[in-house]
């Protein structure tokens, strides 16, 4: 049993070095946090932070769904405005890669993997994920960012389609600090040069220099990866000798012999 309870006054303490946050959103059970954050007003130059105790309806990439149980996980997502026409979205998955990692480096003696493009991996099994979506906003003038973040902390059972693939960091670390810590960290990288998150990024990946299969579209191909580029993209060798860069988005992978 998970006994910290989520508590924005906590939460609040943990965020450093000035970051403006808007509101905090509690829910003891909500269908998805990505989903409502999409639904509230958001502030330019600050955080909104919604985070449930449980999800029925918890999203993963590529339509699939995120197991949820009430408290055993975090379940965060946090959003900000930005100016479309000068925004960069290709490395807010990459950044927040990192700063999930980092926070739960700092908290605990975890040591997370960082599978490309957003899965964290402990133990060989996937125990935190992360989903980031954009939307206009309602006046149409901005748009909103959202980085929805699911740890698996001490979940130990899982539903059979998942028991072989998913585990969790097996932790009691406080959920209102490793919500600070994410944001302080997400923010660090976010306002920094992308070689700053790129060299986290690359020192903790488990698919440089590994045979890969993965699919584009329904397409089945393998390769072996080359490189995390500058732009946070991954450079493959297929299996024909031809040099793929695979972006982030509508593509899954698996690492073979791992
Ligand atoms: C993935 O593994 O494919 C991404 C999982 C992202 C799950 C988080 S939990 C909080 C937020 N709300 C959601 O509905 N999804 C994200």
């Amino acid at each position: 049993m998970y006994d910290n309870n989520l508590d924005s006054k906590k939460i609040l303490k943990h965020i450093k070095w000035g970051i403006k946050i808007n509101n905090i959103h509690i829910f003891d059970e909500i269908n998805s946090t990505n989903d409502y954050s999409k639904e509230i007003d958001g502030k330019f130059n600050h955080y909104d932070i919604v985070v449930s105790n449980s999800q029925k309806n918890g999203k993963g990439r590529l339509g699939r769904k995120f197991y949820s149980p009430e408290n055993t996980g975090l379940y965060l997502s946090f959003s900000f405005l930005i100016n479309p026409n000068s925004f960069n979205f290709a490395n807010v998955t990459g950044i927040a890669a990192v700063a999930v990692t980092k926070a739960i480096e700092k908290l605990t003696k975890v040591k997370i993997g960082i599978k490309w493009v957003n899965d964290l991996f402990y133990n060989n099994k996937k125990v935190a994920g992360i989903l980031v979506e954009g939307v206009s906003t309602k006046s149409f003038d901005a748009s909103k960012i959202i980085v929805g973040v699911g740890i698996n902390l001490s979940t130990c059972e899982f539903p059979e389609d998942i028991a072989g693939i998913a585990g969790s960091i097996n932790s009691d670390v406080s959920r209102n600090k490793l919500i600070g810590y994410i944001i302080n960290y997400f923010d660090y990288y976010y306002k920094k040069s992308t070689s700053k998150y790129l060299d986290v990024y690359r020192s903790h990946s488990i698919v440089l220099g590994k045979e890969i299969e993965y699919y584009e579209g329904e397409h089945r191909c393998l390769g072996k990866v080359l490189e995390i580029n500058d732009y946070g993209e991954l450079v493959v060798i297929d299996s024909f000798g031809i040099l793929n860069v695979l972006r982030t988005g509508e593509i899954s992978l698996r690492v073979i012999n791992d």
